[in-house]
């Protein structure tokens, strides 16, 4: 290994309102040295969420980041260096990694993965992403053919993946972006029946006339405003796939929560559910089974949104949280 310098990012503060690139520093560490049990790993490519926003405001189902320490974020990395038996360099692992060039992880808390073309594929519909619509949409919002499913966030990474699998199911599926574009795109490239564009007002009378029949599942990304709108709309026995609540993540808390709740959950006796991807994970063989044969079929289209560079990454991220991505957004290290 030629290299000796180990670029990292740091969270140098944690934001009070919205996110910017001021709460970011890029500064050059030492590369570490792997301890017993430990793997030394070169980071090829880092997963943006939504979530790494989330993981500011404190500990979710992860502690949170603090002020000062290298930005937190999963990251599919090879094996450079390893003292743990069950990892070799050249192996293909996924894990916290950071957001650094380099870093020395426990080797339990890696998860080693096969070699396929697109490696980022491992990120996007075979990763986190794909797993999370996945199960919140089979095993939390169980559609049943004919049902009408509603997702939000639906042009990101999760929200594509889900409107997908729920058309492959035989279901009516409505997708809520923002933006005419993406809403075209849903439709004309993802085969979703229809789409919301959130940004142009009176969401309710758009999902309205997306959902004519109501909604079955809505399998929510976003929270706040978007989950108001969609409760009165459910059908009765509905389930509620709570996945994320974008909406909170970035700025100033909403003044209150989605008005309806609990009424409209006891009167149309829904099912509302939260869920964290990991507690699947014992039957990700089986999704990974489906992914794969759904990919190959061309059932199910994969989006994916590359940014080079590790010193593009605050931007990356603060991009997202304000909808410039489609599909999967990584940076590639
Ligand atoms: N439960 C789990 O295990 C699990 C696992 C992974 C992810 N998640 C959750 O899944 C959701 C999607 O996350 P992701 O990382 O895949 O991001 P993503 O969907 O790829 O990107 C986020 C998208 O959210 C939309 N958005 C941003 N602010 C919004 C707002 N105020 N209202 C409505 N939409 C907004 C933007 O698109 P527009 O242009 O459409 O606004 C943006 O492109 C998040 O809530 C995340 O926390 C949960």
């Amino acid at each position: 290994m030629n290299a000796t310098v180990n670029r990292q990012i740091l969270l140098v503060e944690k934001p009070s309102g919205k996110l910017g690139p001021e709460h970011f520093k890029l500064t050059d560490g030492s590369i570490p040295e792997p301890k017993d049990g430990e793997a030394l790993l070169r980071v090829r490519y880092i997963s943006l969420d939504a979530a790494n926003r989330a993981w500011m405001h404190g500990a979710t189902y992860r502690s949170a980041v603090e002020a000062n320490t290298v930005m937190a974020g999963g990251g599919i990395a090879e094996v450079v260096a390893s003292k743990s038996p069950g990892l070799a360099p050249g192996d293909i692992v996924f894990g916290d990694t950071g957001w650094q060039d380099y870093a020395a992880i426990p080797a339990k808390h890696l998860t080693k993965l096969p070699k396929l073309e697109p490696m980022t594929h491992l990120l996007s519909v075979y990763g986190i992403a794909g797993l999370t619509a996945y199960f919140g949409l089979l095993e939390i919002g169980k559609p049943k053919v004919g049902e009408t499913v509603v997702v939000s966030a639906a042009a990101g990474s999760v929200g594509s993946i889900v409107g997908q699998i729920a058309k492959i199911k035989g279901c009516h599926a409505v997708g809520i972006a923002g933006g005419k574009d993406k809403c075209h795109w849903l439709t004309s490239e993802l085969g979703f029946d229809a789409a919301v564009d959130y940004k142009d007002g009176a969401v309710f009378k758009a999902l309205r006339a997306a959902a004519p029949k109501g909604i079955d599942v809505y399998f929510d990304n976003v929270g706040g405003d978007i989950l108001e709108a969609c409760l009165p709309q459910m059908n009765n026995y509905g389930r509620i796939a709570c996945c994320g609540a974008i909406s909170q993540y970035d700025g100033v808390p909403a003044e209150h929560g989605p008005r309806g709740a609990p009424g409209l959950i006891v009167v149309k006796r829904l099912i509302m559910q939260g869920f964290i991807v990991m507690d699947f994970m014992k039957e990700r063989d089986r999704a990974l089974a489906d992914l794969q044969s759904w990919v190959a079929d061309g059932k199910l289209k994969v989006q994916e949104d590359v940014i080079k560079g590790l010193e593009n990454t605050p931007k990356a991220l603060i991009g997202l949280l304000a909808g410039e991505n489609r599909g999967k957004r990584m940076v590639r290290v």
